[in-house]
């Protein structure tokens, strides 16, 4: 069977969009789609998001429609909304989730927007990970539907365009493990000093991102992760959970970029980060350590942090052998 095609969504699609959309509900038990009640934009949906400045696709297989996806600018924030996300079963895996996706966000990059926003029934799980994958993290509280369907729903978010920085709340950083697990895999295999030696399994790495999530919660830890041009690619963590007569001291912890992504400033960008929010937080000293000649000590003498001292083989390099460890601190001014 050939490839489906994508191609812009017809109001005569109708009988083929409710179809599809009515199978993917029915595979939730309590969900259940009644257009004319509900949902009656589902008869035109094609003028439903041309009125709304937006626009609609259909992935088409000898006939039929097996996927659909929308997207249409929303009131504020340069934000544009992702709707009406659909694949049919037997074409799940394929890769056409992520064709009509990364078709929808190009359209919304090309007429501006700065932000992907989307909501997703509590109830669609998969989905969830889908759009986490695609760098979406969990925002705001859970939006409830007046609906037969007793629908709640999840509403996730992201910067689209260029280099944005910001503090996840637990709710996102739990939504953000998966993507936070595959980072840390991938740069202790490519030799980091990040506290474990290759091969890093993925399930202790996803251990340690929930013990994450609930410092986070517990506000013992800020978590911030970079996204560049709409995917996540770098993250660092403050430690706020110092000693009693060190309240004005954070440590910097796990300060990671993704290989194919570095020495474009995502890494400087996370530095300066963490400087602004001690000073939101009213912490005054920084601390941290890291191995000695790599990348990231480079990164923070150009940043102005200042050496303490080496410790000579404190640590395994990705080879096991002895490697020195530098200590800097920084001072942050108020
Ligand atoms: C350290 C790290 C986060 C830097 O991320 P990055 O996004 O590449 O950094 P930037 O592009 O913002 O670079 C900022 C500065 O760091 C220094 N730097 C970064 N990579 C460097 C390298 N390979 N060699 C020398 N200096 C380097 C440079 O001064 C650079 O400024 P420049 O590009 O103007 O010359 C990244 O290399 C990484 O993830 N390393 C593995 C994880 C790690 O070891 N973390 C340390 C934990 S303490």
């Amino acid at each position: 069977m050939s490839a489906p095609s994508l191609r812009p969504g017809r109001d005569d699609d109708a009988a083929g969009f409710i179809a599809l959309i009515e199978a993917c509900w029915s595979e939730f038990p309590g969900c259940i789609l009644d257009v004319d009640g509900e949902l009656p934009e589902l008869r035109a949906l094609a003028t439903y998001f041309a009125e709304a400045g937006g626009m609609l696709w259909a992935a088409e297989q000898e006939g039929r429609i097996v996927g659909m996806a929308a997207t249409r600018p929303m009131q504020h924030d340069q934000a544009w909304e992702i709707c009406k996300v659909y694949v049919a079963k037997e074409c799940r895996g394929t890769g056409l989730a992520h064709r009509l996706l990364d078709t929808a966000e190009r359209h919304a990059r090309a007429q501006g927007a700065q932000r992907l926003v989307l909501w997703t029934d509590t109830r669609f799980e998969a989905a969830h990970r889908f759009y986490e994958k695609r760098g979406f993290v969990r925002q705001g509280s859970i939006r409830i539907l007046d609906d037969i369907s007793n629908s709640l729903e999840f509403r996730y978010a992201k910067p689209l365009v260029g280099l944005v920085v910001e503090a996840l709340d637990a709710a996102a950083a739990a939504s953000a493990e998966g993507t936070l697990t595959r980072l840390l895999v991938d740069c202790v295999a490519d030799g980091a000093s990040l506290t474990w030696l290759p091969p890093l399994p993925p399930a202790t790495a996803q251990a340690y991102w929930k013990s994450v999530s609930s410092q986070v919660a517990l506000g013992k830890a800020v978590l911030l992760v970079a996204w560049l041009e709409g995917e996540m690619v770098g993250t660092v963590q403050l430690v706020l959970d110092t000693p009693q007569n060190q309240p004005h001291v954070a440590e910097v912890q796990k300060l990671m970029v993704r290989p194919e992504a570095r020495r474009r400033g995502v890494g400087r960008a996370l530095m300066r980060r963490v400087e602004q929010t001690m000073r939101g937080i009213g912490r005054r000293m920084l601390i941290l350590d890291t191995r000695k000649g790599s990348a990231a000590a480079q990164l923070y003498r150009s940043m102005g942090w200042t050496e303490l001292g080496t410790i000579p083989g404190f640590e395994l390099g990705p080879d096991r052998s002895p490697a020195d460890v530098v200590y800097f601190w920084k001072a942050v001014a108020g």
